[in-house]
């Protein structure tokens, strides 16, 4: 059986979904079979992805927005028609709430760039936590030295948790926004961001989500959530590269100024002055990544055919399995959550480097990342410069942890 088919699944195993990753989990490397466990980098693709783009590519391939030939008509339904599909995987009041972007670190910039720059001031402050990404870093620290306000950081514990009673503690009258991540991409915490949102709130402060872990992982409802902006990437939810989504509260977004300009995003173009267009199109200046748009769709229908409650409790099985089985290496110490905590594991052998894992594991064929994970405050503050990090997705199986637990075993042997 195959879920590359529409329409609704009563029963499937992981070798099903195997079965639709099948070109690249037949893979070899280095002559031995393909063990992908860095999903949370990128996730690989289903057939039924690759197939939408292969045909957008060579039987629909045209400009959107600006034809009134069919083809066009075509792409821009298909276009448009992902952006209200989006607007319910997120459970978003409205479409007009959803903006395409390249991606998280695009979402982020676009919305320091424009909220930012026109709502914060000198004296102001903008609120991350340790966990963040540098994705989730450097835009406000660029922020901060244009417009004067202030970036603090909210401490963790050395579990890699947020420490609520600091977080409480960092919120003053003069924080204005706070951006944190929904799901650590180097550790798997899970941060309770609804209580972060509430609390920011009550001060006044928008909230920023970096979703770019969660979605592929958990029901995300942003109008539950109440955030302000969320923000998601294709490519780590089994989509196209150099796509992915910002949720805005449409009054904010209204009020925000453009981003890029352009075509699509204006109104009235004259060499005196300019008018926007409406939301969502003002953050969309120029030709977009339709057959990305196209692929993302494909691959949220992908994981709703799926199921959360199935994906949970895959994912679940597998991160406690390997679990056990990594806490039985001596000298081996896992960094993060001890539980609730997402399908990742981020780990240090002592006496052992990292990149030298990486390095020999792959000639195992087992694919994990090692470094510092985008995340070199974080890691300083662990006491570590980098990390092994094994992710686990839907196509993962039990027998594929035994490869990765054996070989990293043969490897550590060698190094010591
Ligand atoms: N942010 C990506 C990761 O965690 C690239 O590996």
């Amino acid at each position: 059986m195959s879920l590359h088919a529409t329409g609704h699944i009563d029963s499937f195993s992981v070798n099903d979904i195997r079965n639709d990753f099948l070109q690249v989990l037949e893979t070899k490397v280095h002559g031995k079979p393909l063990v992908y466990l860095d999903n949370a980098a990128s996730t690989l693709k289903p057939k039924s992805v690759v197939q939408v783009l292969s045909d957008y590519y060579q039987y629909e391939s045209a400009n959107i927005h600006r034809g009134v030939h069919t083809l066009s008509e075509k792409g821009t339904n298909r276009y448009e028609e992902v952006r209200k599909q989006i607007a319910r995987f997120l459970n978003s009041a409205t479409d007009r709430e959803i903006i395409y972007t390249k991606g998280t670190t695009d979402g982020i910039n676009l919305v320091a760039k424009t909220y930012g720059k026109a709502f914060l001031k000198k004296g102001d402050e903008v609120l991350i936590s340790t966990l963040e990404h540098h994705s989730n870093i450097v835009p406000w620290q660029m922020l901060c030295e244009e417009v004067g306000c202030t970036l603090k950081v909210i401490p963790i514990n050395d579990d890699g948790e947020i420490i609520m009673s600091e977080f409480e503690k960092s919120l003053t009258d003069k924080t204005k926004l706070v951006s944190v991540v929904h799901v650590s991409n180097a550790l798997g915490t899970i941060n309770d961001v609804k209580t972060i949102i509430q609390k920011a709130h009550a001060k006044n402060a928008v909230v920023l989500v970096d979703g770019a872990q969660a979605v592929a992982h958990q029901k995300v409802d942003v109008q539950d959530l109440d955030c302000d902006f969320y923000v998601f990437s294709s490519h780590k939810i089994f989509g196209p590269t150099g796509v992915g989504a910002l949720y805005g509260k449409q009054k904010l977004l209204e009020a925000m100024p453009p981003f890029e300009g352009g075509g699509d995003m204006i109104d009235v173009v004259t060499f005196e002055k300019t008018t926007y267009n409406d939301i969502p199109f003002k953050f969309e200046a120029g030709t977009p990544h339709i057959g990305g748009v196209i692929g993302l769709g494909e691959a949220i229908s992908y994981v709703e055919r799926l199921g959360f409650d199935w994906i949970h409790q895959h994912e679940m099985e597998l991160l406690n399995y390997a679990t056990g089985l990594l806490q039985k290496i001596e000298g081996l110490r896992i960094l993060g959550p001890k539980e609730n905590k997402a399908s990742v594991i981020s780990f240090v052998v002592e006496g052992v480097h990292p990149s030298d894992v990486g390095t020999l594991i792959d000639h195992e064929g087992v694919a994990i990342r090692t470094g510092h994970h985008c995340t070199q405050p974080l890691l300083t503050r662990l006491g570590v410069t980098s990390t092994c990090r094994a992710s686990f997705s839907i196509y993962n199986t039990k027998e594929e942890v035994d490869v990765f637990v054996a070989a990293l075993k043969k490897v550590i042997d060698l190094l010591k």
